[in-house]
């Protein structure tokens, strides 16, 4: 069993623990955080064992009657690899706690790349991350812009890619976050940093990003318009693209309308957390105009990385190729079903 340390419970740390105990073949060796509050009271109930990031607060957590494991530091020397879910800049400077331990460690898309050996996408680069001691798994909007290039550019091969981004302002425990009435071009500059990103995993695509931010919470939606190396049938694309797992093609027939009925069509199935892990892609936005596609899909931010940590876990310890790590990461979660 791969012994897997969670360095960082928020959105994406307890989503990651609770899809490393889900594997057949890993487990959650403890969880840290730097303090106590319901996140940490939820890991010991899940029975995960807690561990301090920052070691001279351990008597906070004792002061409100939660068990501490230990430091930090006792955690990712045991364990055989270490997902850093910490806040963005965290990472990097956890990188040195990593290397003194020899521990192998993943770090999330809000670290710049170079904090990184490889940027990974489970479906793009896997075989890039085998054995690397450091793996960037990248941002929520260039995971859900790699899972659809590289079926497209295997299949049809690619021009150019040009993207504009709807954001959610924040994620739904964030208050502090906006904007609260407003619609912001965002960055104003053009490219977004979305494309660039996107360029640490397929170099050599041509693309365009443009980024907004709209008072919302729940998703963020991307208008997708790429330019292929040859026309071809929207009917063609559309399966095509079925048959990837990590692709939901919403189906006219559901009348899901935007990212709030997602949302709530993801808690009726029993997602935890109203998770969606895949690319929510409205089937009948899949069109071609000679050789242009475009399509509209929907980035659920807190959840769409989260298997691709599982699959970058396996790549660092060299467990499984890409495709058995797909197959069994999609089986544990019912990814795709
Ligand atoms: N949320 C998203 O939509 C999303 C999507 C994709 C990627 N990401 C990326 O994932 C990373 C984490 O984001 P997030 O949204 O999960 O953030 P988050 O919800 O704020 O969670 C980060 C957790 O790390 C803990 N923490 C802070 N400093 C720490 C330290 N020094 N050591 C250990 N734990 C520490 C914080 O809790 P305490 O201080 O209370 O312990 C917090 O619970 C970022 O790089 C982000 O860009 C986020």
């Amino acid at each position: 069993m791969i012994q897997v340390a969670v360095n960082g419970y928020g959105t994406i740390g307890k989503r990651v623990a609770d899809a490393v105990r889900a594997q057949p073949d890993m487990e959650v060796l403890g969880v840290a955080k730097t303090r106590p509050n319901f996140e940490a009271q939820s890991a010991l109930d899940r029975g995960y064992p807690l561990y301090a990031a920052i070691e001279d607060r351990a008597d906070q957590f004792a002061d409100a009657g939660m068990e501490i494991a230990g430091p930090v530091t006792d955690l990712v020397e045991a364990a055989d690899v270490v997902v850093d879910a910490t806040p963005s800049g965290i990472g990097a400077k956890n990188k040195a706690m990593y290397d003194e331990y020899a521990t192998p460690a993943l770090y999330q898309g809000g670290e710049d790349a170079n904090v990184a050996d490889v940027s990974f996408n489970a479906r793009s680069n896997f075989e890039d991350a085998v054995d690397a001691d450091h793996v960037r798994v990248v941002s929520c909007n260039t995971t859900g812009l790699s899972r659809v290039i590289a079926p497209l550019q295997e299949a049809y091969g690619i021009e150019k890619v040009r993207a504009t981004l709807v954001r959610r302002g924040g994620d739904p425990g964030q208050t502090s976050r906006g904007p609260i009435n407003d619609i912001l071009p965002n960055p104003v500059t053009i490219p977004s940093h979305h494309g660039p990103d996107v360029n640490t995993i397929f170099p050599d695509v041509d693309i365009d990003t443009l980024g907004m931010k709209v008072p919302a919470t729940l998703m963020h939606v991307h208008s997708l318009n790429v330019t292929l190396s040859s026309a071809v049938d929207a009917a063609d694309v559309r399966d095509h693209l079925a048959d990837e797992d990590r692709l939901f093609l919403v189906p006219e027939s559901l009348d899901i309308d935007g990212a709030g009925k997602l949302k709530e069509y993801a808690h009726d199935v029993g997602r935890p957390r109203g998770d969606l892990w895949e690319n929510c892609i409205w089937e009948e936005s899949i069109s071609t105009e000679g050789r242009d596609l475009y399509l509209f899909q929907a980035i659920h931010q807190e959840s769409d990385v989260v298997p691709e940590n599982v699959d970058a876990i396996r790549a660092v310890t060299g467990a499984a190729d890409a495709a058995e790590s797909i197959e069994t990461t999609n089986d544990a979660m019912d990814i795709g079903r």
